[in-house]
């Protein structure tokens, strides 16, 4: 045992021996292996499977989804494989410990990526590793670096949003979170940036699509953020399902050996997705057999192959028969030793810890900060007036009623959003994280408002029924398909009584929004519209002539019906997690500012798809023959409480060379009698390039808190390297020549301030 081999070191195994160096013990330990271990070490199967044959007969290293009453004895068994080499335990612990009922859940990375902070999206890393590593799981599947494209994809709400810098800098900020100080602090999970990389340029938003991409798009958009997170020290990635050019990306050397693992000098390990390699067989049908595939992926530099048992065998075949060069899975099974041997797992193998759970997981301190971060991520998008609602002296001290209304006003889950609880992934949270965990909208304003005040609430409306699949109740892996979504007619009664509800209040609150079927992988939606009874019931509400204020609470953008821009205010708050319904009170009342930004376009119509901002240059025209291509709000936006004028932006040079540094500075008055919270954004635009480029780029940005009638100067600094393109051949390079510095409160043109520089050659 582990143990006894610290304790006589004399008589230890190499590899078992502490004193040694990482290499050492690798070298010692796979000289002493099979061909069948050797091959398990790559496998990471389905912890809910059956155990004994997944540790003891398929020789696993790694488990992910392992319940939480399953995790001992998944430990003890590899304990008791002729090695006993330990298990690498993984699960999607993606805003929060998902799986694990009263965990704290933070909002989406879409609904942080609001906030625009990094220092509070590495605590929430911080604190999700805390709660994580007290439970014996060693690794988190996230952070999630594709760039928003379509917003039909049904993974949109599992991204920071649309832009690659911001995506960059907040990943490798859970990056830091989650490893800690290093893989030997107890409290370090290793972090995983995924899914590497392209896999949201889907087709029709459609899930896992072909990804029509060149080399020379991977490498302007979509390849950043992952360099940023293997430059932070991610020691994992993930791989998507999709393929690129015709190549799937677990069989894609060019991603993996040359850019990955060659230009960036990533020395981590791989995981493919959820059976890459057998999807190569029956879906994207490139592979004749699970041998060939097998013999693909490991060639092509794949370490841990997930949830394809049979790669067992087929790469074990693979080698006997002369296909696959056995120095190429020794290869692979070194770097997943290697992590676990950095993670110190033969000497304790992390199991889960119930006094460290009992004081870790869900703790006041960790909900606290939740809160926080629900308060930051609030978006406020219109606003007549009305907000902060009666406060100060409006309000007079006289009684309110405040109706809170729809369908998402008190539903735990629209709070958690996706990978939360009963979200669908797993089989041991039917009924969600425990009730009183989390803080719907409802509860929220019943917390939060005067003793005197009165909340009510009706539904109003039903977003879908769920109905079987057509297609039958298995995917072709053997997988259950989801229900399917069926958008719920309006039923006039409910609507009725919302009405009613509404008219007999001072101000209405309206929680609309989507569901965990509109939502995530294979739910991708055709539509962006609210579905079943709510744009009906918004139309309703808006016109009993008691003030509304719309709150969005979704997994992605919805198209808003024209009611909602009627509205007296509106507030995007995605998925907020288990505090997010009280954060949207305070808001509303006032006794916090707001304080969020957009990470994402939100489109006037579903046909406008894509909307990102950073489009690339040299299309005719700026609309379509029957609408604006503006989208209805966008990248960067948010409004506060007050007002602010910007103005003075200054450049300390205006000359630079290519390893200078731009520095700007600007002032932001606060003219209003409130605190603002802003976000100073500066983007960058290239005034002429070897090739087309985009209009401008997020390069820099700050939060900046004005108080009530002062002024502030805000510096900003970015590396004149990041004004780079990349050109026809391929490479990320500065072309001297003319630069425009655009600073200001969104990316909206008529919103920035603008000085120009040059780069020299
Ligand atoms: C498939 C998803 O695409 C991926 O994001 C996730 O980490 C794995 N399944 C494991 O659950």
């Amino acid at each position: 045992m582990p143990d006894d081999a610290i304790t006589v070191p004399s008589k230890v195994l190499p590899y078992r021996d502490p004193s040694l160096s990482v290499d050492e013990r690798v070298d010692d330990l796979i000289g002493r292996m099979t061909l069948p271990e050797k091959v398990g070490q790559m496998l990471q199967l389905d912890g809910r499977g059956d155990l004994t044959d997944i540790v003891h007969t398929k020789l696993a290293g790694s488990i992910l989804h392992t319940s939480p009453e399953r995790m001992l004895e998944a430990i003890a068994l590899a304990e008791q494989t002729r090695l006993g080499i330990p298990l690498l335990t993984a699960d999607d612990c993606i805003h929060g410990h998902s799986f694990w009922p009263g965990a704290t859940i933070f909002p989406t990375q879409l609904g942080m990526a609001c906030s625009w902070d990094p220092d509070l999206v590495e605590q929430a890393a911080r604190v999700t590793a805390v709660e994580v590593s007290a439970t014996g799981v060693h690794w988190t599947f996230s952070p999630v670096l594709c760039i928003t494209r379509d917003l039909r994809w049904g993974r949109v709400g599992e991204t920071f949003g649309e832009d690659p810098h911001l995506i960059g800098e907040l990943g490798a900020a859970m990056v830091r979170g989650y490893q800690g100080d290093g893989l030997t602090d107890p409290t370090a999970v290793l972090a995983c940036a995924k899914h590497f990389a392209g896999y949201s340029e889907t087709q029709g938003g459609r899930d896992a699509s072909e990804a029509d991409l060149s080399r020379r798009k991977l490498t302007s958009w979509f390849l950043p953020p992952f360099e940023r997170a293997v430059q932070e020290g991610c020691r994992t990635v993930m791989l998507g399902y999709q393929a690129i050019d015709g190549v799937p990306v677990t069989a894609n050397g060019w991603l993996l050996d040359e850019v990955l693992k060659g230009e960036w000098g990533f020395t981590g390990t791989l995981v493919t997705d959820w059976d890459n390699v057998g999807r190569m067989v029956w879906e994207q049908k490139v592979c004749a057999d699970d041998v060939e595939a097998a013999t693909v992926a490991v060639r092509a530099g794949n370490d841990l192959v997930m949830t394809t048992p049979a790669f067992f065998e087929a790469a074990q075949q693979a080698v006997t028969g002369g296909l696959l060069d056995e120095r190429l899975v020794d290869e692979a099974a070194r770097r997943v030793l290697r992590l676990k041997l950095e993670l110190g797992l033969f000497e304790n193998p992390r199991p889960p810890d119930v006094d460290r759970q009992r004081l870790v997981i869900g703790s006041d301190e960790h909900a606290a900060l939740n809160l926080e971060l629900a308060r930051r991520s609030l978006v406020l998008l219109t606003n007549d007036g009305i907000l902060p609602y009666a406060a100060g002296a409006r309000g007079n001290g006289s009684p309110r009623t405040v109706a809170v209304i729809g369908p998402n006003a008190d539903d735990p889950q629209a709070n958690l959003g996706d990978w939360a609880g009963a979200s669908g992934q797993v089989d041991w949270m039917p009924d969600g994280h425990p009730r009183e965990a989390v803080e719907t909208v409802l509860d929220g304003f019943r917390a939060v408002v005067p003793a005197t005040w009165t909340v009510t609430h009706a539904r109003g409306a039903e977003i879908e029924t769920l109905g079987n699949d057509p297609e039958g109740p298995l995917f072709p892996d053997g997988q259950p398909r989801p229900p399917i979504s069926v958008s719920a007619p309006v039923d006039p009664a409910q609507l009725a009584e919302a009405v009613a509800t509404a008219r007999a209040a001072d101000l209405a609150v309206v929680v609309l929004g989507d569901t965990i079927s509109l939502t995530g992988e294979g739910c991708s939606t055709a539509t962006l519209d609210l579905q079943g009874g709510q744009s009906a019931l918004l139309d309703a509400l808006v016109d009993t002539g008691t003030p509304v204020v719309v709150v969005l609470l979704h997994s992605k953008p919805n198209v808003l019906p024209p009611s909602a821009l009627r509205a007296a205010a509106l507030i995007e708050a995605f998925s907020p997690g288990m505090r997010g319904g009280r954060a949207v009170a305070e808001l509303v009342l006032g006794h916090i500012e707001p304080a969020g930004r957009l990470p994402v376009s939100i489109p006037r119509h579903v046909g406008q798809q894509p909307t990102y901002y950073n489009q690339v240059r040299g299309q005719h025209g700026h609309r379509y023959a029957d609408l604006t291509q503006e989208p209805q709000f966008v990248f960067g936006e948010g409004l506060t409480y007050t007002s602010v004028e910007w103005s003075q932006l200054s450049l300390d040079t205006t000359e630079l060379s290519p390893d200078g540094v731009v520095a700007a500075a600007v002032t932001l008055t606060n003219t209003g009698d409130r605190t603002a919270y802003e976000v100073v954004q500066a983007y960058v635009t290239d005034v002429v390039t070897s090739v087309t480029w985009a209009t401008k780029e997020l390069k820099a940005f700050r939060r900046v808190t004005v108080p009530p009638g002062e002024s502030v100067r805000a510096r900003l600094e970015l590396p004149a390297a990041a004004c780079s393109i990349v050109d026809a051949t391929g490479r990320r390079v500065v072309e001297a020549g003319e630069f425009e510095l655009r600073v200001g409160p969104s990316s909206r043109d008529a919103d920035l301030l603008r000085s120009t520089f040059r780069i020299t050659a």
